[in-house]
Formats: structure tokens, C-alpha cells, sequence
């Protein structure tokens, strides 16, 4: 039975599904680098603009003694460093990663019988302060099985979430479901961020072409490698996203202007690595990385 739930990462999504977890009934500790060893009053404004106060345990960069799911919820660039310390030690404890790009369980020391599960949100939430969250889009969780476990355990874990956070989704081709969310972060993120606009100027017609190209590219990769993306549906969901988010501020946009890291490696960094690997051109993913990347040179170093 799932009851003790550990988030690593005291971000926006990692302090959301700690909400929401912990409103539920479930055990919840929050693990994260600028975090005291002390209860937290954390104030969330819901999407119903309704406002909520809740008492969260934290925990300075250790783990309680007892996880039923450790939850990865830090920025792509982060998650090795913040996972790897402890995989021996969680051996037979599930581990869910939650970021945004691709590529990051790759980089693990993992050992095979290391259950993984690997997921993808579309809820928005923005923290303001060490105990200010804002919840500020209803969005849905897709969750897969990667490795160590059996697709029923993945179910009844997705069960579990979906009782806190609806909708929460379990997805038996979960490679396909985040190559989707990698297109759709490959036309807002960096898009957003060198505009310096919401995701809902997107719609602009001065737009539209590069995001035609910047999907086409995508297309070509996935193709290559059997995602089974379908031109016409990734298209309308990439849409469907810049419509639904229209007031949002897209992740990369708020890291180069709160002058933190992006996460473009992980984003367009690694389709333009899948599509070197199959010597495919991808000439708008490249223009648009090293655009962002020339944007975080002004980035003091973190
Ligand atoms: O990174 C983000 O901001 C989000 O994943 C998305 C879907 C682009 C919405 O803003």
C-alpha cells in the first residue's frame, strides 16, 4: 500500500503534488537543497482562485527513513545529482521522475531491478516565495513504466496519484507520450523565452512558420526512431497547448527571466542528439538552441 510518499525537489510541480499528496491522506516529505529540517506553512492559491494553508515536513538533502515512492521533481539538470546519492539505498523503492525534456534517466547509475517509472504534467503552478504556490493550470499526468516493475504496480501507483491530483493517466507506451510533450516543449519553450511573451502570443502569424518547421523536425526524428507520432494529431497538440496555456508564462521564459539555468539540453538539446545519432538536419532546433544557449552566457553561474 502506498502511504509514505517522498518528493525530491521544493520547486513548483515538486511542492504542488506535495499539496495535493499530503490533502489526500498520504505521508508526504518534501527533500530539496534550500530546505530547513522543519515544518513549512505553505499557502496555495487553487485554480478556483481559493486560498489554502497546509504544514509540509522537510527534509535538508536526506531522506526520511521510510518511502513507499520517492518522486523526482526537480529541473531536468538537477535530477542526476539529486537521485543518484540514494539509488542503492532505494533499491526496491519505486522511483517516479517528473521533468520536463528527455534524457535524464540515461544519465542514472542504475542497477536493473531498480523500479522506475517515468511521468509527464501539464499542470502549471508557480511558487512565489519559500511558502507561496500558485496552482495556475489544471493540467493532466501521464505515467509509464521504464524499468523493474511490473505494468500492474505502475497501474495501481497511478491509481494512487490520480486520488490526489486528477487526471492522472497510466500510459503502456510512455516513450511515445513524452516524445509528445518534447515536441510540444520544442515549439513553446524556446520560442516563449527569445519573444519574452506568454505561451498564448504563440497564436501570432508571425509564429507560425517556425513552428511548423520546429514540428516537421521532430516528426522526421521520432519517425526515424518508431515513436509512432502522428504528423497531423502532434500538430493539433501542440496547438491545443499554447491555446490552453495562453496566460502562462512556458518554464524556459520564466528561467531566463528569474536568470536560472534553462532546461533546453534536456528540450531541443536532446532531439538535436537523437537526430545527430541518425544524421538527420534539424536546422531550426539548432537555431533556436543556440539561441537560448547564447541567453544563458548572461546567466551568472549558479
Ligand atoms: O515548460 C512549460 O512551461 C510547460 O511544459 C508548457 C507545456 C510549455 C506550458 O507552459
Amino acid at each position: 500500500m502506498l502511504k509514505y510518499i517522498t518528493i525530491i525537489g521544493s520547486g513548483a510541480i515538486g511542492s504542488l503534488w506535495a499539496y495535493y499528496l499530503q490533502q489526500a491522506g498520504f505521508i508526504v516529505t518534501v527533500v530539496g537543497r534550500q530546505c530547513h529540517n522543519n515544518p513549512i506553512e505553505l499557502t496555495v492559491i487553487l485554480p478556483n482562485q481559493q486560498q489554502k494553508k497546509i504544514t509540509l515536513n522537510y527534509l535538508n538533502q536526506q531522506l526520511p527513513s521510510h518511502s513507499d515512492l520517492v518522486i523526482v521533481a526537480t529541473k531536468a539538470y538537477q535530477v542526476s545529482a539529486a537521485i543518484s546519492p540514494w539509488l542503492t539505498q532505494l533499491i526496491q523503492t519505486p522511483i517516479m521522475l517528473m521533468h520536463n525534456g528527455m534524457g535524464c534517466v540515461e544519465q542514472l547509475p542504475l542497477n536493473k531491478i531498480q523500479p522506475i517509472l517515468l511521468a509527464t504534467t501539464s499542470h502549471g503552478g508557480l511558487k512565489t516565495s519559500i511558502s507561496g504556490l500558485s496552482h495556475t493550470g489544471v493540467g493532466q499526468t501521464f505515467i509509464g513504466v521504464y524499468q523493474g516493475m511490473a505494468q500492474e504496480q505502475g497501474q495501481l501507483i497511478c491509481q494512487a496519484l490520480n486520488r490526489a491530483l486528477p487526471q492522472v493517466a497510466f500510459s503502456a507506451s510512455i516513450a511515445k507520450t513524452l516524445w509528445t510533450k518534447l515536441a510540444i516543449n520544442c515549439a513553446i519553450n524556446p520560442l516563449t523565452a527569445l519573444a519574452q511573451c506568454r505561451n498564448g502570443e504563440l497564436i501570432g502569424h508571425q509564429h507560425q512558420q517556425v513552428i511548423n518547421d520546429v514540428h516537421q523536425e521532430v516528426i522526421l526524428v521520432a519517425t526515424a526512431l518508431n515513436i509512432g507520432l502522428d504528423d497531423k494529431i502532434l500538430r493539433e497538440n501542440i496547438n491545443d497547448v499554447i491555446h490552453k496555456t495562453a496566460n502562462n508564462y512556458s518554464s524556459m521564459h520564466q528561467d531566463i527571466v528569474n536568470k536560472r539555468l534553462t532546461e533546453i539540453d534536456f528540450i531541443t538539446g536532446y532531439l538535436i542528439k537523437q537526430a545527430e545519432k541518425l544524421a538527420i538536419a534539424v536546422p531550426t532546433n539548432q537555431r533556436l538552441y543556440q539561441q537560448i544557449k547564447q541567453l544563458e552566457t548572461k546567466i551568472p553561474s549558479q
